[in-house]
């Protein structure tokens, strides 16, 4: 699959069977979000990969719109230090996983976190040291849906020089 094809086939995945995710795959999908963009050239993303069942569950006890993590094989929740563009930086992150995992013929969906109520929580969970903010938890695992969900048009979008 190429990066085009990567990214107009990838749609949120919520539905997951329980088989594993091998080690390396992990790996390379982190491999792939740390060569994302990022302001000033600070890297300020930390990945916690998450595949114990418990505290997957424990997550999902949090985060009520992310219920499917307790499925997915793999949580990856994505966390930044407070620099200026850590919203952005921790955003471009969670992309490249949402499309690595793609390519590995994986499925994802991205859960809330910057923002939420339940931010600080999952980051106390996890030991995630003071100053770094929660971005994204991210769902992955292998798909039992292959969802089709339409966008709004190139010609409704698109605006050539000027709005
Ligand atoms: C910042 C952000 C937060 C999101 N939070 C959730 C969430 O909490 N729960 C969820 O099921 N999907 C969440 N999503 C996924 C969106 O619902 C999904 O991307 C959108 O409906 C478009 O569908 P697609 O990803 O299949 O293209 C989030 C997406 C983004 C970018």
């Amino acid at each position: 699959m190429d990066a085009i094809e990567a990214i107009k086939t990838r749609r949120s995945v919520r539905s997951y069977s329980p088989d594993p995710v091998p080690t390396e795959i992990i790996e390379d999908i982190i491999d792939c979000a740390r060569f994302a963009p990022t302001g000033r050239g600070e890297e300020p993303w930390e990945f916690v990969v998450v595949t114990d069942e418990r505290t997957r569950k424990k997550i999902t006890d949090l985060a009520q719109y992310g219920r499917f993590i307790a499925t997915a094989a793999v949580c990856v929740a994505v966390f930044c230090r407070d620099t200026t563009y850590y919203i952005e930086d921790g955003s471009a992150a969670t992309q490249n996983i949402l499309l690595a995992a793609h390519a590995h013929g994986l499925g994802s969906c991205w859960v809330a976190g910057d923002k939420k109520p339940y931010a600080s929580q999952v980051a106390d969970l996890l030991g995630v040291p003071a100053g770094c903010k929660l971005v994204s938890l991210i769902a992955v695992g292998h798909p039992l849906e292959s969802p089709q969900k339409d966008k709004r048009p190139l010609e409704k979008v698109l605006h050539w020089e000027r709005f």
